[in-house]
């Protein structure tokens, strides 16, 4: 495994990036929140083990949160995640920690998997999903969940308007994508965005959707974790 910049070398079809690099102030933890604890080991296990295990997935790279490269390196050899081949150095904002995984994948990657470590819950069904429609001539794909609340568009603590939700939905990750679209949306300008999809229909891709999981939970608050703790 490498801990630096530079293409690992290592081939594979599908790449998974974990961006674990966030420091989730809203936990309210004197740790990152990918070493925030979730049944006994650190959140970032979750993920990891489960997308390790996952047998579509070739590869992984983790973006850590600054200073805790070596902890997350020791938790990959801790659960002999052997399809780990980097874990670099995240970024400012969840983009630039996305752009430094993105530098680890080889020119032959085809697919790369981009993921929360916020979202411990990743499972083999909603990859399996992901891949088979992606393999419909998509760019990208993601998964996602209806809204029910009512939405409205708020201007100085006064509505301004009621919004259609109809065709709205919530994104989720992991987001699947063709590894040249991703890396075109990624040559260019990204710091702002708040997932990966959004660059790519950005640059002209065209992103289809799947059936998340309530279960893909991001975890933001301690109330979060406690519910994915009793999810496990
Ligand atoms: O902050 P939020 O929970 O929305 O972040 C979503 C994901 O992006 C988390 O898994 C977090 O670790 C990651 N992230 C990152 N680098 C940042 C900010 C967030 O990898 N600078």
């Amino acid at each position: 495994m490498s801990s630096g910049s530079g293409g690992s070398g290592e081939v594979g079809a599908t790449w998974a990036l974990i961006a674990a690099a966030g420091f989730g102030e809203r936990l309210g933890i004197d740790r990152p929140k990918a070493f925030a604890a979730l049944g006994g080991r650190p959140l970032l296990a979750e993920s990891l083990d489960r997308l390790d295990r996952c047998e579509l997935i070739d590869a992984i790279v983790v973006a850590a949160p600054p200073g805790w490269e070596e902890p997350s390196i020791l938790l990959a050899e801790e659960l002999t995640a052997s399809k780990v081949v980097a874990c670099v150095t995240g970024g400012a904002t969840r983009a630039e920690s996305v752009a430094a995984a993105l530098a680890e994948v080889p020119d032959e990657a085809l697919v790369v998997l981009v993921h929360d470590a916020a979202r411990p819950l990743v499972g083999d069904a909603v990859v399996e999903r992901l891949l088979a429609q992606l393999g419909e001539g998509y760019d990208g794909v993601v998964p996602v969940l209806p809204v029910d609340d009512t939405l409205k568009r708020v201007t100085g603590g006064v509505v301004a308007e009621t919004v259609d939700r109809s065709s709205l939905v919530a994104a989720q990750t992991p987001q699947a994508f063709l590894a040249p679209a991703l890396r075109r949306a990624f040559s260019g300008d990204f710091a702002g965005a708040t997932d990966c999809a959004s660059l790519v229909e950005r640059t002209g891709g065209r992103v289809a959707v799947v059936d998340g999981d309530p279960r893909l939970l991001k975890v933001t608050t301690p109330e979060d974790l406690a519910l994915v703790e009793s999810w496990l």
